[in-house]
């Protein structure tokens, strides 16, 4: 059995800010349905649940060197859902009520992190034969193994995925700092290997050191080795084409199910979604503190709020909406000026709007299950799951066509009645305006071909079926 060891900085149920959390908490669970020996190992942060930390055991406590001598790591191990987890636990590091802090902070622990990883190897009874790294957090296991480790027999062998979910964030700080915090040799930091821009910079280490590299869309694996969205590292990612592959994120069908959704009133499924989705509505009004009306528009945006997710351009579209019979429901927190944006419009317009900063699963389903539409106009986005979450719910998505959005969502062309969404591509109010006329026009005036765009929404797979497949076949030409 191939053994493979997923390392990121989140994981769902133990901890999640994003997409990257539901991706690592879902996809290995398809993957050991497939055969293959998966874990998982991310730190153990003291804000996680109580539940989890309850049930872990301890490993003996063993050092881990860093540039400027050594730190204790303890790895802490709990078996969830048939798949062993691992925690790399260290109180300095992390420690407080939440899994990021400052930047430069966050450098020094996962670099940690990263170096731990490759040592509990030697501690527990794990040889893993593909380390499949996310995101600029764990940027530096592979840069870590080709060099500190090297020819050592543990590790020669072992392979590197690194999967990108998001170049935004990438890990750079001074190079001087960052060789004072890793011990890493000066010949390393060129603009070959970790250098970008004058600084060091660990998702590159990671491009640069991984034998492959993926990332959750095929449009975003284009648009990445461009300069608009590359951001700085367009260079390094057009250099290692032949290694870059886009691998489309799925969902887990078993959690995200109308018709067993253990959070929602009323099931249902692709032949009864007309009726199931109309008293979904009105739970859903009902809990939200708006008024019960089954002809209302209602819309959904469940997303994290930053600039990413374009609400800038959603702003000035916002006061128009809302002159109209429809309802916007907003989750999730993020950067104050969006969580104020939203706060002000509820107090103008109270019945037209719920938005919660407060992130909960539950909250979210009840929305997915109740609402028509979501609404997701990113600037860019890797894949994006709120889309495929709304496909699999029967709500319509409307998104601008980048990246993963551009991927997963067709769009609604009436003369052939074909379509899954709606979409726009520039970048503007204008064009997010012109975009929901249209929707509330197929909406009002067309209620059997939105149920059919609706329908056939829901008929669309994105489980993880066909793209673990993928990442399998990827693991295969690596093993050889
Ligand atoms: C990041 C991206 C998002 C993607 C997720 C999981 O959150 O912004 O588009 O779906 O990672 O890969």
């Amino acid at each position: 059995m191939k053994k493979i060891l997923y390392a990121a900085a989140e994981c769902d149920p133990f901890i999640k800010t994003g997409g990257l959390g539901s991706v690592v908490g879902s996809l290995p669970k398809e993957l050991r349905r497939k055969g293959y020996d998966v874990r998982i190992v991310i730190p153990a942060y003291q804000c996680m649940d109580e539940q989890w930390k309850s049930q872990m055991t301890s490993s003996l406590p063993f050092p881990v060197y860093m540039g400027w001598g050594s730190q204790p790591a303890v790895v802490r191990t709990l078996v969830y859902e048939g798949i062993p987890c691992y925690f790399v636990s260290n109180d300095f590091y992390f420690s407080g009520n939440a899994p990021y802090r400052e930047m430069w902070q966050d450098i020094e622990k996962f670099s940690f992190f990263c170096k731990a990883v490759l040592e509990m190897l030697a501690y527990l009874d794990f040889e893993p034969d593909v380390i499949h790294c996310h995101d600029w957090q764990t940027g530096l296991i592979p840069v870590f193994l080709k060099t500190f480790y090297g020819e050592n027999p543990y590790y020669r062998n072992i392979k590197t995925v690194m999967t990108l979910h998001n170049m935004r964030f990438q890990g750079t700080t001074d190079i001087n700092v960052m060789k004072g915090i890793t011990g890493l040799p000066y010949d390393l930091f060129t603009y070959d290997k970790l250098e970008s821009y004058g600084s060091a910079n660990m998702l590159k280490g990671g491009i640069v050191y991984a034998d492959k590299i993926t990332t959750v869309s095929s449009t975003y694996a284009q648009e990445i080795q461009e300069p608009a969205l590359g951001k700085g590292l367009d260079g390094a990612l057009r250099y290692r084409s032949q290694d870059l592959s886009g691998i489309v994120n799925g969902i887990d069908y078993a959690v995200y199910d109308p018709s067993g959704d253990a959070y929602i009133s009323y099931h249902y499924d692709s032949s009864d979604f007309r009726e199931g989705k109309k008293k979904n509505k009105a739970a859903l009004q009902k809990e939200a503190g708006l008024p019960e009306d089954g002809d209302v528009f209602a819309a959904c945006i469940i997303s994290r709020l930053t600039d990413q997710k374009g609400l800038d351009i959603l702003e000035p579209v916002l006061h128009e909406l809302l002159q109209q019979n429809v309802q916007l429901f907003v989750l999730g927190g993020g950067e104050k000026r969006f969580e104020e944006m939203f706060t002000r419009y509820k107090e103008r317009y109270p019945d037209k709007i719920y938005a919660s900063s407060d992130y909960n699963d539950r909250m979210a389903k009840l929305m997915y299950a109740g609402c028509d539409a979501t609404i997701m106009p990113s600037r860019f986005e890797p894949c994006g799951l709120s889309q495929l979450m709304a496909l699999r719910y029967g709500t319509v998505p409307i998104v601008r066509l980048t990246g993963g959005l551009k991927d997963t969502v067709m769009v609604y062309d009436a003369a052939s009645q074909t379509g899954t969404g709606f979409g726009f591509e520039e970048y503007s109010s204008a064009a997010l305006r012109t975009t929901m006329k249209h929707v509330l026009d197929v909406f009002r005036n067309h209620p059997d071909e939105w149920n059919a765009i609706a329908e056939r929404g829901m008929k669309e797979d994105y489980s993880w079926s066909t793209s673990s497949e993928q990442y399998a076949d990827l693991y295969e030409t690596l093993l050889g």
